[in-house]
């Protein structure tokens, strides 16, 4: 049975990409490229309303890009970014904290280093909640970031030779994007990464269930030359379990200039970031770098999920 939220409307929440179909992925990617164009029709769309972000977990992209979205829809920001300032600090459970939230916000963004716990706090919540990234499951803003910035640089979300580098054990992001984008047509993946950290094999069954091309290699110089893609990522330093083997694979791959010359001359280099070492500093200037435009893309989208999940992208933007 459909639940009504706190605001007397359907409550939705987004835990993965896929709880949003292609056509309201599509909707919400041109209602961030109307934001993007006309801001100011939207300053106002969410006056009153609240946002809270509840983080258990670091971040500075993540909590700062939705706080920033809400303000710019002219909203109000509560939460906490240390789960040591919160009462969960003396044991109180997510399912707890969420009823809590609900009683004070009108939606809420959710970072946690357990896999599923946003999942149990929107089974709690009056509210929507949104995923901001549980552990090494999924990050689905992220990936609606990644998805924007393709699309509005690249044209469509279709027909590319996509590289996904570094880690893709852990890497959340990594995850999420690859079964989002599972759903367009004529994409192929070459996974590269050390043998220790490559991508699960539940999401190689699923690329093999549905005869997409795929394939796994270590050297990223092999690769370079035949993609459209490149998602860089960083070693996931704070899922490993011992330090010595953190240190041995931190540094397997450093995006150069060098290696930026065996790439095609429209490749886009993508990365989620926090960026370690990963990618040179050299690369930045490089026209094809674009995971600084990234992070702006990201404000874009969040605002139009914000907008979105309380049911004001209707009116918001007619
Ligand atoms: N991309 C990302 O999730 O960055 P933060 O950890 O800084 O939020």
């Amino acid at each position: 049975m459909e639940k009504i939220g706190k605001n007397g409307k359907p409550l939705r929440h987004m835990m993965t990409p896929l709880d949003f179909s292609s056509e309201e992925l599509e909707r919400l990617f041109d209602l961030a490229s109307d934001i993007k164009e006309h801001p100011d029709t939207y300053k106002d769309a969410c006056n009153r309303m609240k946002l809270a972000t509840c983080f258990y977990e670091p971040s500075t992209r993540t909590r700062l890009s939705f706080e920033t979205a809400m303000l710019n829809l002219g909203g109000q920001i509560i939460g906490f970014s240390d789960a040591n300032s919160s009462s969960a600090s003396k044991g109180e459970s997510v399912s707890d904290t969420i009823r809590v939230i609900s009683c004070f916000a009108d939606i809420c963004a959710m970072r946690h280093p357990k896999e599923g716990a946003p999942m149990v706090a929107a089974a709690h919540s009056r509210i929507p909640v949104i995923n901001a990234g549980d552990g090494g499951h999924q990050h689905p803003t992220q990936t609606l970031t990644d998805m924007m910035t393709i699309r509005a640089l690249k044209g469509s979300l279709n027909g590319y030779t996509i590289g996904l580098c570094g880690d893709l054990k852990f890497g959340r992001t990594v995850h999420s994007l690859v079964n989002a984008m599972l759903r367009y047509p004529d994409n192929k993946y070459v996974f590269i990464s050390p043998e220790e950290l490559r991508i699960p094999s539940y999401l190689k069954e699923k690329l093999t269930d549905m005869n997409i091309d795929f394939k796994e290699v270590e050297r990223l110089e092999d690769s370079l030359p035949e993609l459209d893609l490149l998602y860089m990522t960083r070693v996931q330093r704070e899922r490993f379990f011992n330090e010595e083997d953190y240190v041995r694979l931190k540094d397997f791959y450093v995006l150069n200039k060098a290696k930026m010359e065996l790439a095609p001359k429209d490749m886009l280099v993508l990365h989620p970031l926090p960026r370690v070492n990963e990618i040179s500093v050299e690369v930045d200037d490089d026209p094809r770098a674009v995971y600084f435009d990234q992070v702006q893309y990201g404000v874009y989208v969040r605002m139009a999920l914000i907008l979105t999940l309380l049911g004001l992208d209707g009116g918001a933007h007619a």
